[in-house]
């Protein structure tokens, strides 16, 4: 168990190629995501999974909010949005669905929850032997593109985990040194 924690890895979203999991594999990777922490039972999050020619009418969404937010945008530019989603056989979008002024839960804590979800469900699809990437950039904040998504404006996309069989074996990160990270608090009088 935890040498698979630890070689999680992500891989870029064009390496991840078919097969993407199937329904009961993602159903099984999406129950470990119900399993985040989650102050107040809130069920802070919704999955949609996105897969096939849907992510062709994802990448419309893209290409039409990216010439939204700037007008002046080249075509290749325009091109490469447009062709995201098709980098990956499967996308697995997180939402935070808030409720404001919860007595016990702010919003933040529900948003953590929503990534604690996103970071489970990672790592459930490392477990089942696949790969994946937990992306954001300006689809997770553009308006048009939650609303497409049926995302409330109150609510937030977490990430877009893009998901599938890693094309080749993943090379182990380095990673932080643990120190640099740690400290002990020694309760001074
Ligand atoms: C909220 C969030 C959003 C992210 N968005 C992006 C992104 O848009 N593009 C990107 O290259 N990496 C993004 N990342 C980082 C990758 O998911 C990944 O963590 C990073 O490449 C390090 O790889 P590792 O997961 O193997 O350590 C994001 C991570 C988080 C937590």
């Amino acid at each position: 168990m935890l040498e698979t924690l630890e070689a999680r890895t992500s891989m870029p979203a064009m390496q991840l190629v078919e097969p993407a999991p199937t329904q009961a594999q993602l159903e099984r990777i999406l129950h470990v995501g119900l399993t985040a922490p989650d102050h107040a039972s809130m069920r802070p999050w919704r999955f949609i999974t996105i897969r096939g020619d849907a992510r062709n009418k994802l990448g419309e969404v893209f290409a039409a909010a990216a010439i939204k937010d700037n007008p002046d945008m080249p075509d290749e530019k325009i091109a490469r949005v447009r062709q995201k989603p098709l980098r990956s056989p499967l996308i697995v979008v997180i939402v935070a669905t808030i409720t404001a002024d919860h007595p016990k839960t702010p919003e933040i804590e529900q948003i953590l929850s929503a990534g604690a979800a996103t970071t489970l469900i990672q790592l459930a699809a490392t477990a089942s032997g696949f790969g994946s990437i937990w992306l954001s950039g300006p689809n997770a904040y553009f308006p048009d593109v939650k609303a497409a998504l049926g995302v409330a404006p109150t609510d937030h996309i977490v990430g877009f985990v893009y998901m599938g069989t890693p094309a080749k074996a993943a090379v182990p990160k380095p990673r932080p040194v643990l120190q640099d990270h740690l400290s002990e608090w020694l309760a001074p009088l």
